[in-house]
């Protein structure tokens, strides 16, 4: 730590200094070559002058780059502050493992924190100190692009992955050269935008935003996180950016976050579109008063800040308060004593895809795919000697995803060279048959792909949906495979019934047109750098699948929003799903339930759940039950189990979820072997929300169960008293 007086810094700085350390701009701005006056500087009132004071850049990236505007900004500013890097290092910053939505369906905190801690290093080398990451915001709805950022569904599985992340990029110093901090977002509930649309308007209770929505950024919070972003969305009619009761009653005075608070891109200039503000100074009054700290990239503050303290409608002191919250966070970063925080152009290409690094993206990309579907085709045998590739994802590195920091097409394993590697001996043929595009029906490449498909061994179809097609601003209507995908997978299939279904995708898809058609469906999601490697070595057996979706996958789009954890209506259907039952809670052309279940996922081995024993049914508030599950590998390939833990609160003075997911624990088990899995239920773990928004645990009956959503292994009971 320096030895620099924060406070006496502060009150050195003029009024528009204090006001522009709060101000995030993109690195171009810097750089003298892209500054342009009458462009974005004219639109934001910047000039020369004024950039010397800016406190932090975004999404610059590379160590030469970086200390180069360090050293001009230091050379300059009058109080000579350092300024802060800021990245979305997503899931990996040059060497990049699966999405996060792919990392929950790991169900692997300790994958999770490996990989955080990976892309740490890799983004600290290359000059970024802080990453807005994790993002936790819960996903439901599989039309909304940015559920790929998501670990899902679950509350308990988002608060645990987020946590290891906060873990694995922090560490217990964010001044090591080799950590950065985070930024945990975007508070809050940016998942349940109406209709899946990103951006829009979110009408959740208070109740409900305890219960499912707020658990993970809290999480992230308790875990350390250094920054928080409030999302785009309106909240029940108030923006997170301007809503005081999320900002301060909430994540300051309950949650006792002191970090500092960031908005998102122009999120602040935004207000002025919801409606809130009639212009910048508005928005300026609005948000800084609702406690944002730093306004990314638009001009309110830096515009108008200073004339409100002028006006009096804004303290100065509040001004000087946040001002020295951002000050102490450099200190932390140690950027007073090492403005560069370990920033070095040369280990920054020593580290990027280095074999470690691949080899740990390899590993998440093996862990996070799911089986939703095996006939019996997989894994195939490696003494084929023809196999064939089919469809627009057998031989492209478009496979890393959204937000995948400085990776590169290019860097990514493909499919093809990923079997290439593992079958040297093999003959691969390769026919795309058709593209994933949106709208293409051109079928010209099926013959070829056919004629491949019935010459071959084993064919593998990969197809899915291209990466730009999730993401920010990536919403979709129809969840079906894109093009003539669907088509494609088909008459494949029937033309070679060794065929199996590799799937690359970022969000869930309504499979149910070809979950009849075809023998097996591997999901690989955007895998990353090692996709194709880990392809290969799941589809051929080196590594058996072991992943468990964290999202449901519909039937229909018309099903979404669709969770495990739903409440019952006072109308159950009693019929098989599917079966219409009038006056029941169901659809006249659809089931209820998802066509994969949250928690779902095949293995080349048969797991059986021998027994589940509690060594108590009553439970007393400072007591405990433990919960002892025998598993057996019943089949002959060691493979890993995800033994999933749920409650479900029988009654209650409020609905409760059909089940709820309280713990999980992945164990390794040999061909023939048995083990013995436990976990400890708590008082703690059973309290939920209730009409007034009190965080109680009532008593009566439980069960505990051990499976996954509508397919529990074993029940029991107890109760709470
Ligand atoms: C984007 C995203 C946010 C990201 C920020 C900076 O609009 O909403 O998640 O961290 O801008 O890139």
């Amino acid at each position: 730590m320096s030895n620099i007086d924060l406070k006496a810094l502060v009150s050195q700085m003029t009024l528009q200094e204090k006001v522009d350390q709060l101000f995030q701009l993109t690195g171009n701005f810097f750089l003298s070559a892209q500054a342009d006056i009458t462009g974005p500087m004219g639109f934001f009132g910047l000039d020369e002058e004024s950039l010397k004071s800016i406190g932090t850049v975004l999404g610059s990236g590379g160590a030469e780059k970086i200390i180069e505007i360090q050293k001009k900004h230091l050379s300059e500013d009058r109080n000579k502050i350092p300024m802060v890097f800021m990245r979305d290092i997503i899931h990996g910053c040059r060497t990049v493992y699966p999405m996060p939505l792919a990392m929950g369906s790991s169900f692997d905190t300790e994958l999770m924190e490996e990989c955080s801690y990976m892309a740490a290093r890799e983004a600290s080398v290359s000059g970024t100190q802080v990453t807005f990451t994790p993002m936790v915001d819960i996903s439901r709805d599989a039309r909304w692009g940015r559920i790929m950022e998501s670990c899902g569904e679950d509350p308990y599985l988002n608060s645990v992955m987020g946590a290891a992340q906060v873990k694995g990029f922090q560490g217990d110093d964010i001044s090591k050269p080799d950590r950065v901090a985070t930024c945990v977002k975007h508070l809050a509930a940016y998942g349940a935008g109406e209709a899946g649309r990103d951006y829009n308007n979110v009408e959740v209770s208070e109740r409900a935003l305890r219960e499912f929505y707020f658990p993970p950024y809290k999480a992230c919070v308790d875990a350390g996180t250094k920054m928080v972003m409030p999302s785009f969305n309106s909240l029940n009619g108030i923006p997170p950016i301007a809503n005081k009761w999320l900002l301060k009653n909430v994540l300051r005075d309950e949650w006792g976050f002191n970090g500092v608070i960031i908005s998102d891109w122009n999120a602040v200039g935004e207000l002025i579109n919801q409606g809130l503000a009639d212009g910048y100074k508005e928005c300026a009054r609005l948000s800084f008063e609702a406690g944002c700290d730093i306004e990314m990239m638009s001009p309110a503050y830096h515009k108008h800040l200073a004339e409100l303290i002028g006006e009096g409608k804004i303290l100065e002191e509040e001004l000087d308060a946040a001002v020295l919250r951002f000050l102490e966070f450099k200190e932390e970063l140690g950027l007073f004593d090492d403005p560069y925080h370990g920033a070095d152009p040369i280990k920054e290409k020593e580290l990027a895809l280095c074999p470690e690094h691949r080899e740990i993206a390899y590993r998440a990309a093996c862990e996070s795919a799911v089986l939703l579907k095996n006939d019996g085709v997989l894994p195939f045998s490696k003494d084929v000697k023809r196999i064939a590739l089919i469809g627009p994802f057998a031989d492209t590195g478009a496979i890393k995803g959204a937000w995948a920091g400085s990776g590169r097409d290019d860097e990514c394993v493909t499919v093809r060279e990923g079997i290439e590697r593992l079958l040297p001996n093999a003959q691969i043929v390769t026919a795309v048959g058709c593209s994933a595009t949106i709208g293409d029906n051109d079928t010209s490449g099926f013959d070829e792909a056919i004629k491949a498909a019935k010459d071959a061994d084993a064919v593998v179809i990969c197809i899915g949906e291209p990466q730009n097609y999730s993401g920010e601003g990536c919403s979709r209507t129809d969840l079906h495979l894109t093009g003539v995908q669907e088509e494609l997978a088909k008459a494949v299939s029937a033309a070679n019934k060794n065929s199996a279904v590799l799937l690359f995708n970022g969000r869930p898809l309504v499979l149910t047109d070809i979950v009849d058609n075809v023998n097996a469906i591997l999901e690989m999601w955007m895998p990353g750098t090692e996709g194709g490697s880990a392809a290969a070595s799941l589809l051929f057996g080196d590594v058996n699948p072991c992943g468990k979706l964290c999202v449901s996958f519909p039937k229909s789009v018309g099903q979404c929003p669709i969770y495990y954890n739903y409440f019952n209506t006072g109308k159950p259907k009693k019929k098989k799903d599917g079966e219409y039952e009038s006056f029941t809670s169901n659809y006249l052309d659809c089931g209820n339930l998802p066509l994969f279940f949250f928690g779902e996922g095949l293995s080349y081995t048969d797991f059986v759940y021998e027994s589940m024993t509690i060594d108590k049914n009553v439970l007393d508030e400072n007591g405990e039950i433990n919960v002892s599950v025998r598993v057996r590998n019943a089949g002959e390939r060691d493979g890993k189990e995800v033994v999933q833990l749920y409650i479900r609160d029988l009654i209650s003075e409020a609905v409760r979820p059909v089940q709820e997911l309280i713990g999980f624990k992945k164990v390794f088990l040999k061909a023939g072997e048995s083990g013995t899995v436990t976990f400890r239920i708590t008082e703690p773990q059973l309290r939920y929300y209730n009409f007034n928004c009190e965080c109680v645990s009532e008593k009566g009956d439980f069960t505990v169960s051990v499976g996954y959503a509508n397919h529990m292994k074993l029940t029991d009971k107890f109760t709470l008293e």
